[in-house]
């Protein structure tokens, strides 16, 4: 073993690796050990380390990366994204004070042209840092494994809701054929979704529920929530599906257990199927004018009409498809009443395709997907017959 003294002049004094021609060519144990591993180079080391660990830890702590939680599944994903990060902080830290240290050390002389000592390695080091690394990725993945195993898990008693995607939103079935174009959960309960899309993939999120999955045309995929704080939130679709993608969006409340029960009996007794209100449209019981005239406004905002037609008396605006406040002219100019012309319109989109818009962008699917009342309330609605 040489001592440190010669090493070090090897470093320090400028004259290359010429001082190492007596004795052949440096091990990179003999530069490891007599170079680097010396007393003050391992505290340099030590303090840059704590250094780049401290960054690294402000970088992690204070940037708000995530949203609080609101899930259990979404507890149990930040702690994955925790136990990666303390180990990637570490391996960073460990990293950062090698590299800045031996580009400090062995910085190159100003008057030194000679080539650098040849190394061949060190067995008991490239063991160590093949196994360590090994050690950390299998410990995040049996991690991993687990909290995808119990965020799966629906439990014995889970509440079982149907969603059906479609270009552009989202409908939600609870037991008992009650449909809403709002997602409400109980507070502390498993729901599995049972998920079906009638036209492309799409792909369901709450951000601050953490569960993400796809759902994808002709299977049924699943996926489990379990809310831990009530309030509200926003579903959205998080997979590209058409030029209304941004737009898919649902509301989603949080309700403790009784109000969560009150709000499913009261959508029971409110008539089931395309009894589904949000709040804005319910409440009212009329005659059949203005039961028509709820259902055209539930089914507009439920099919995701609003999502890429402009309507007025719905209030939307968006400019994917024709505005829907011209239909009059509309029909007009094909020379049809105008009924008739909104419901081929629905039914098959590229009938009559109006002036400055693209044929095949609406979904051909409406006229299975709307239930029949639906239908025709929702061209009573557009038509202006029904609108009160
Ligand atoms: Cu559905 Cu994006």
């Amino acid at each position: 073993m040489t001592g440190g003294g010669q090493a070090a002049s090897f470093v320090r004094d400028g004259e290359g690796g010429g001082s190492w021609g007596n004795r052949g060519s440096p091990t990179f144990a003999d530069v490891v050990s007599s170079a680097v591993i010396r007393r003050a180079a391992m505290v340099k080391m030590v303090v840059i380390a704590a250094l780049a660990a401290l960054v690294a830890t402000l970088v992690a702590v204070l940037i708000r990366w995530l949203p609080e939680s609101a899930s259990e599944e979404m507890d149990r994903i930040t702690f994955v994204y925790w136990f990666a990060t303390i180990i990637c902080i570490g391996i960073f830290a460990l990293v950062a004070a090698v590299i800045i240290e031996a580009v400090w050390a062995f910085r190159v002389q100003p008057d030194d042209d000679t080539d650098g000592p040849p190394i061949h390695g060190n067995t008991r080091l490239e063991i160590a840092w093949t196994i360590v690394p090994a050690i950390l990725v299998i410990a995040i993945g049996v991690v991993s494994a687990v909290v995808l195993s119990k965020n799966a898990d629906a439990g014995s008693n889970p509440l079982h809701v149907k969603v059906f995607a479609q270009q552009f939103a989202w409908r939600f079935e609870y037991p008992g054929k009650v449909m809403s174009d709002e997602l409400v959960m109980p507070l502390h309960r498993n729901v599995k979704f049972e998920m079906q899309s009638a036209d492309v993939i799409h792909s369901l999120w709450i951000p601050q529920m953490g569960q993400k999955q796809d759902v994808v045309p002709g299977i049924t995929t699943e996926i489990v929530i379990t809310p831990t704080r009530t309030g509200t939130f926003t579903l959205i679709c998080t997979e590209l599906c058409g030029l209304g993608h941004a737009t898919m969006r649902a509301p989603v409340r949080v309700l403790d257990q009784p109000a969560f029960q009150a709000w499913l009996a009261k959508q029971r007794s409110a008539g089931g199927a395309g009894g589904a209100t949000s709040g804005a449209a319910g409440g009212q019981t009329g005659g059949a004018t203005s039961d028509t005239s709820a259902l055209g406004k539930t089914t507009f905002a439920s099919a995701g009409c609003g999502g890429c037609h402009t309507f007025t008396p719905a209030g939307t605006d968006a400019q994917v498809g024709p505005d829907l406040d011209n239909l009059a002219a509309d029909a007009k100019a094909a020379g049809e009443p105008v009924a008739d012309y909104v419901r081929q319109s629905i039914v098959d989109p590229n009938a009559v395709i109006a002036k400055g818009y693209q044929p095949n962008v609406m979904p051909p699917t409406f006229g299975d997907t709307l239930k029949p009342d639906e239908l025709d309330a929702l061209v009573a609605y557009l038509s202006g017959k029904g609108a009160s």
